[in-house]
């Protein structure tokens, strides 16, 4: 059993950015991080995606805005920075207060900055197999740590736990496209399947994503399989500083005794989505290069 070092795969992949970064001339790559809100996870993440940009040469900026905005306050200041030729990409940190779409927000996005990949745009164009596409980060860092682990996809049976439009639906897509990684047989579970396990035990490759702690336990897994743990959920833990820590949708102690191949949390596919998120960026940037020059 082997367990995937995510860290040490976005390090790489990060190494080769910022290289990449460093024979941009004159203008940076700039991303610009939306929060809404105080949620403690939330601030977490955008502080994580900051670092990694300024790590790498990426400028970023951070507009941090009351749970108050409204709907159309929040579209106004995305449509100033959509037409901004100084920003390369935008992100809105989800969740989103109640009295907002999220998904009207997502698709207000340029798709030519979207580099969540989140809006309709970009799920279509996915869905053609279209090169320029931005594809939803964590389904990507997903690909890119397969790759990279060398672990095959060709003809085998993924199932996929769970549906949401920012990792399942985009991850299935991904793993069905004609290419390496891809070309593989796709099963979509979720929490009204019957008979869960069934489907789960058939997986050469189970990813779980699904927002369960602990799901996936080792009797819904097949011997030699490979899983993929999606799963970030705080559970409480009063002998930590913080109150809580982090843990996946498999139990891992079980699950890693059987499987050739597993990711852990934390430390496996989160350290790939702050990864990709700068790979998009530095993709949005190239494409706005490359506007510019075919005009
Ligand atoms: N909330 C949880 N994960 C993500 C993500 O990848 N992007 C955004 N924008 N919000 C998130």
């Amino acid at each position: 059993m082997e367990v995937i070092d995510g860290n040490a795969v976005a390090s790489d992949l990060l190494e080769e950015l910022a290289k990449k970064i460093q024979t941009f001339e004159d203008q940076k790559p700039c991303v610009v991080f939306i929060r809404v809100g105080e949620d403690p996870a939330s601030i977490s993440y955008v502080r994580k995606k900051e670092k990694t940009a300024d790590k790498i040469g990426i400028e970023s900026r951070l507009l941090i805005f009351p749970v108050s905005i409204s709907e159309d306050e929040l579209l106004d200041k995305i449509s100033e920075l959509n037409t901004d030729s100084s920003v390369h990409g935008i992100l809105v940190q989800a969740p989103l207060p109640s009295h907002i779409d999220d998904r009207k927000v997502f698709n207000y996005v340029s798709p030519n900055k979207d580099v969540d990949g989140f809006n309709a745009t970009n799920l279509g164009l996915l869905c053609q197999e279209n090169k320029d596409a931005f594809a939803s980060c964590t389904p990507a860092g997903i690909l890119e740590l397969l790759k990279r682990t060398l672990i095959d996809t060709e003809g085998k049976h993924v199932v996929v736990l769970g549906r949401s439009l920012i990792v399942g639906k985009p991850v299935g897509i991904l793993l069905l496209q004609k290419g390496v990684p891809g070309n593989a047989t796709v099963t979509y579970c979720h929490s009204r399947t019957p008979d869960l396990a069934n489907h789960t035990q058939q997986a050469d490759i189970l990813i779980a994503a699904i927002g369960k702690p602990h799901f996936v336990k080792k009797s819904m897994v097949k011997p030699g399989a490979v899983v993929i743990d999606v799963g970030i959920n705080r559970i409480t833990d009063r002998s930590r500083k913080s109150g809580f820590r982090l843990v996946g949708d498999v139990n891992f102690e079980e699950v890693s005794n059987i499987s050739s191949f597993i990711t852990p949390v934390p430390g496996g596919v989160g350290p790939m989505t702050v990864a990709m998120l700068m790979k998009n960026t530095v993709k949005a940037f190239e494409q706005s290069l490359d506007q510019v020059t075919n005009q």
